[in-house]
């Protein structure tokens, strides 16, 4: 089954904001954005910019009708900077005008008096400073202090991750249209109608019933258009209400680089402790999270973070503790993983770090202490675990020894370059961890000529999801899949939705739509049985378009028994809701069962580094996944080759870069590598792991959006062990691994000695 986008796609005929068709009397904004990182914004001078040829108006924050506030965990983040700036990149004004160029040309007129204040960027600094954006999180399992005094061994250390651009293809941007009696239907690239229509309505004072949403399809979003789509809606939003007339903002790539938030950089600290046979006895981390500027969707991704925190691995003892620290950034927001890689990278370090003085290959630690049945995750759920079975299965498919050993005898002979092997294993869940997010609603219309039309909550981002939603309409219906249509996602039919995101969509979609195609398949067989002198309704299937009997084909077909059903007053149409049933968490003694299940697997990554140049290349990565059983092999493969380039993009060349003033200087892809073709590895194999469990997920169907990201942590560690071939060095746990920071590693001999 092919993405159901491909052709339109190819042809270049796919529609994304920027191909909505200008309506007349539309002005373009451009924001004026604050040039330094923090201060006390004295005064705004717009006065050349109005008068700027084709502006219309400039606006600045008490033009605002509504409320100047988009902060959706907490109110902390003014849509134009009021009094004080807290980023370099912080919208303080919004220009108006008849073309793009000119609201550009315009902005750059406008002039500012700042009285700059000292930015803190390090979140460390942040915390001795007590600026928390909400108080520490924590999670206990057994009693780690005890548990090290009976350790056989205990290593403690530092860790750093840094933080990622998103580079979805299709920048952020909306479109806002007047409607009547005040209304405004916004087009917005967002993976969260309804927080844009939430945004919106603050800002302008609207009723949510006054303000409708709408999504063909996003360039890519990644998690930075969960939260972060909702600015430039509601820039948008509050120009078309402050002129009537259609207001239309994208970003051009460096606004969109300077001005929105990241993945977040994390610096943390972690004390591991094993006892003579390597089982890992107790394990302690503290998360220090750059959370940037505001909250945004901080606190959420920090406590997926301590979810994730023990990654594949039972460990009977853990104290977790994790801060959310303000710094002035551009705030820090989702990206694939939502926190959980960052998480997972601290313990493999851990682990790498063990390994590295006690003379073992890391491997033999990982696989004794996976995670098994019946063991219990930090906070309280019970593993039903799959990660003994991908690592066994990884392994005797792909044979870590001897691709171990291909590696040793290549750098046997090889002077300047050499090989390494890691192994990854992954376990992540599949739930908002946010309980109530785990609902979704499904709207599916048959029409009389027997096609069928479904809208739901999902956001086709590249994902592939509107392929699931239509796979599981035809499926239900028998019908092939040109017979269905998937809809825009938009709020007036679907409402108060979760955003696409932690892997869930096709879940919870899929399972909304699977009940409303039942609901309505129920009253097509009442319809149907007499017609074909069926004795009971399980008698009766549609298959290929056609009622069946007892698995016979009759001579009704679907068209015409849609149209029988219509004449009899039937109702065609369904609005089915699903909730995730059996997930609950609690705050309040951080335990529960927050996931519906989840996605295991192993890797096992192979580099070269040139140990000249510090120049490396990623040889292979060789997985056994945990699909449940796809429902599209072609959408969830390419899901797992996307996520692991992106994860390894992460791990190795992509560096986000602020100088010591707050600024981006990696601000275009001049000056951020991000992984091309040569970067990706030269061999992706993947191997679905056999499993006969059953499943939350939609058709047993399992999510695979963002578990795939993290096998490219392996990368680092493989470097790591190509590197150790080469020198006694000992490089620290400081991601990424560029080039350079290898090279320099490589010729630091007093590390060995450390
Ligand atoms: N794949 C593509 N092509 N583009 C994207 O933006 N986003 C990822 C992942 N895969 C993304 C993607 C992220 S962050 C998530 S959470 C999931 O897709 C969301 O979609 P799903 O719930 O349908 O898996
Ligand atoms: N994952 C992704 N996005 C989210 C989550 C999550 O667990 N919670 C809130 N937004
Ligand atoms: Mo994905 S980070 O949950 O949008």
């Amino acid at each position: 089954m092919k993405n159901i986008d491909s052709h339109s796609h190819v042809r270049g005929e796919s529609v994304f904001l920027d191909d909505i068709p200008i309506v007349q009397g539309t002005l373009f904004a451009c924001v004026f954005d604050s040039p330094v990182a923090h201060g006390k914004l004295k005064s705004i001078d717009t006065s050349e910019a109005e008068k700027s040829d084709g502006v219309f108006r400039v606006i600045t924050a008490e033009d605002i009708v509504g409320e100047n506030q988009i902060g959706g965990i907490i109110p902390d983040e003014p849509l134009l900077a009021d009094g004080e700036v807290h980023f370099a990149g912080m919208p303080i004004a919004i220009v108006l005008a008849e073309s793009e160029e000119l609201a550009r040309k315009a902005a750059k007129k406008i002039t500012v008096e700042i009285e700059e204040l000292d930015p803190v960027l390090d979140p460390r600094v942040a915390v001795a400073n007590g600026d928390l954006i909400v108080p520490p999180k924590k999670f206990i399992l057994g009693d780690a202090q005890t548990a090290f005094n009976n350790c056989e061994h205990v290593f403690e250390g530092r860790t750093e991750t840094n933080g990622q651009e998103h580079l979805y293809i299709e920048t952020q941007g909306a479109y806002a249209v007047p409607m009547e009696n005040g209304a405004i239907k916004v087009y917005s690239s967002t993976q969260g109608p309804t927080a844009v229509q939430r945004a919106v309505c603050r800002v302008t004072g609207l009723p949510m019933h006054q303000v409708e949403v709408d999504v063909q399809r996003l360039g890519g979003g990644f998690g930075g258009k969960e939260d972060q789509a909702n600015a430039w809606a509601a820039i948008c939003a509050v120009g078309t209400q402050l002129t009537k007339r259609p207001v239309k903002y994208a970003l051009h790539r460096m606004e969109d680089m300077r001005m929105t938030g990241k993945r977040h950089p994390y610096s943390s600290d972690y004390k591991i402790g094993f006892d003579k046979d390597l089982k890992i006895v107790a394990y302690e981390a503290t998360f220090y999270q750059n959370a940037g500027a505001s909250c945004d969707l901080s606190p959420p991704v920090l406590e997926r973070t301590l979810f994730h925190c023990t990654n594949s691995y039972f460990v009977p003892n853990v104290t977790a503790t994790a801060y959310c620290c303000r710094t002035n950034l551009p705030p820090n927001t989702a990206f694939r993983g939502f926190g959980g890689p960052q998480g997972m990278f601290v313990i493999e370090s851990a682990i790498a770090h063990a390994a590295e003085k006690l003379g073992v290959p890391a491997a033999e630690i990982q696989r004794k202490n996976l995670i098994d049945d019946g063991d219990e995750f930090p906070y309280g759920q019970i593993a039903e675990s799959d990660a003994i079975t991908s690592w066994t299965q990884a392994d005797s498919k792909y044979d870590f020894a001897a691709l171990q050993k291909e590696a040793d005898d290549f750098n046997a002979s090889s002077k300047y370059f050499k090989k390494g092997v890691a192994m990854m294993p992954v376990c992540f869940g599949i739930s908002f961890t946010k309980t109530p997010m785990n609902q979704a609603r499904s709207l599916v219309h048959v029409y009389t000529d027997g096609s069928v039309a479904v809208s739901t909550a999902a956001v086709e981002m590249g994902q592939g999801v509107n392929t699931k939603i239509a796979q599981v309409t035809a499926k239900v219906f028998g019908l092939p899949i040109e017979k269905v249509r998937v809809n825009t996602t938009n709020t007036s039919r679907i409402a108060n939705t979760s955003p696409t995101a932690a892997s869930a969509a096709a879940d919870l979609n899929g399972k909304a739509t699977e009940m409303a195609c039942q609901a309505i398949i129920d009253r097509l067989i009442e319809v149907a049985m007499p017609l074909i002198e069926a004795g009971t309704a399980e008698d009766v299937t549609f298959e290929e378009g056609f009622v069946h009997l007892r698995g016979e084909r009759t001579s009704l077909d679907w068209q015409t028994l849609v149209m029988d059903a219509h004449l009899q007053r039937v109702n065609l149409s369904e609005h089915a809701h699903y909730a995730t049933p059996g997930i609950n968490f609690d705050w309040g003694t951080a335990k529960g069962h927050p996931f519906a299940y989840h996605v295991y697997g192993t890797a096992i990554v192979g580099v070269a580094v040139d140990c000249l140049r510090g120049r490396y290349e990623v040889d292979y990565v060789k997985c056994c996944h945990d699909f449940g059983s796809s429902m599209n092999t072609a959408v969830d493969y390419g899901q797992i080759e996307g996520g692991i380039v992106q994860g390894i993009g992460w791990m190795t060349m992509e560096e986000v870069f602020y100088d010591k003033t707050g600024k981006l200087r990696s601000n275009a892809l001049s000056t951020y590598k991000v992984p091309d073709i040569y970067s990706a590895p030269k061999e992706i194999a993947i191997q679905p792991l056999e499993t006969t469990r059953e499943n939350l997920a939609v058709f047993n169907s399992k999510a695979v959006g963002e578990p795939p990201l993290m096998y490219g942590i392996g990368a680092y560690f493989a470097i790591r062990n190509a590197m150790k071939a080469f020198t006694a060095c000992s490089p620290g746990f400081d991601a990424p691994f560029t080039p350079e920071k290898v090279l320099m590693h490589l010729y630091q001999p007093e590390e060995a000695s450390r």
